[in-house]
């Protein structure tokens, strides 16, 4: 996997928009004020025990934190639209793949909230408008993606299921610096929203149903753009302040470690025994194995190299200085 083509694509579009963000802030900041401090088997209400199959995307941190709301179960939807191969399932199959669908869509779902969110931030901090823009369509593919995913879910459960309330308490205070919006967006997007475009690529090209593989492959492509939309956020904030350096380079290190194999491991390990791994491929799941070997090389082949594309411009900049 160390040539895979989602990580060479991913890398090639990240460092790009890097490199692009660098030269189109040297283009404007001449005149630029420079940005202030901002200030069938039972489904119900539940937050997801299992893990999700895939990344996690961006998440809705409040307080360290992730919220995601719980679902309402709908009712049976009496066999209606099951595809022969969800009634050859066993009812263990069957519930074990709703729930890690039913996780991923709680997180695609919490995305929403966390981009309107980052949007309220990026105009608090005077971001750029192409940045602001970018943010506003990442929300409504969150809620696309988060409705494929419900689909999914329904459709293995034989459930209908709708969103309840998600909370929001202190979760939109304009407090915060823009020092603290670029550490968090380390974590959740450059980070957090890059290995989930991987894993999504990678699923779709492991799944065996053409209908689905399409449905991730979008979704892939729209984290892939996310995640780029962080990286050139960052890019932006680091030209503007260069002394954030040292601290943008602690924060990836530590999103690293959060990120790592390891945690991962253990995280996958409450999430019970797995259906064997053709059928989660299948159905648009990564198997744990297989999803911590795609994290570690997603994190040292993609993550790192442009960690030092992006890091290297404020080291050039010091020695021309
Ligand atoms: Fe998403
Ligand atoms: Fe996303």
């Amino acid at each position: 996997m160390s040539s895979s083509s989602p990580i060479a694509d991913l890398r090639t579009q990240i460092t790009a928009a890097i490199n692009e963000g660098h030269r189109g802030v040297a283009r404007r900041r001449a005149a630029r004020p420079r940005p202030q401090a901002a200030s069938g088997p039972h489904f119900g209400p539940h937050s997801g025990e299992t893990g999700p199959c895939l990344g996690e995307g961006r998440p809705f941190v409040v307080d360290g934190v992730p919220r995601t709301a719980a679902l309402v179960t709908l009712g049976s939807l009496d066999g209606e639209g099951d595809r022969g191969e969800v009634t050859q399932l066993t009812r263990g199959d069957r519930h074990h793949l709703a729930r890690r669908w039913i996780s991923v869509a709680q997180n695609e779902h919490s995305s929403v909230a966390s981009f309107a969110r980052f949007t309220a931030q990026l105009l608090a901090v005077g971001a750029p408008p192409h940045l602001v823009e970018a943010s506003c369509s990442a929300g409504e593919d969150e809620v696309r993606h988060a409705h494929i995913a419900l689909e999914l879910a329904e459709e293995l459960a034989g459930l209908g299921f709708e969103f309840g309330p998600l909370e929001t308490h202190a979760a939109y205070t304009t407090e915060g610096s823009l020092e603290s919006v670029v550490m968090a967006c380390i974590t959740e997007g450059c980070v957090g929203e890059t290995l989930s475009a991987l894993e999504f690529s990678i699923a779709a090209s492991r799944s065996t149903e053409v209908g689905l593989a399409e449905r991730l492959q979008s979704i892939a492509d729209d984290e892939g753009r996310h995640a780029t939309l962080a990286w050139s956020f960052v890019a932006w904030a680091l030209e503007q302040y260069p002394e954030f350096h040292e601290g943008v380079a602690t924060a990836f290190v530590e999103a690293a470690v959060e990120a790592s194999p390891a945690a991962l491991e253990v995280e996958l390990r409450d999430c019970g025994h797995e259906p064997d791994e053709a059928l989660m491929l299948a159905w648009g799941c990564l198997p744990a194995k297989l999803r911590v070997r795609v994290r570690s090389e997603g994190l040292r082949e993609l993550v790192a190299p442009c960690v030092e594309a992006l890091l290297s411009h404020g080291q050039n900049k010091a020695s021309l200085g």
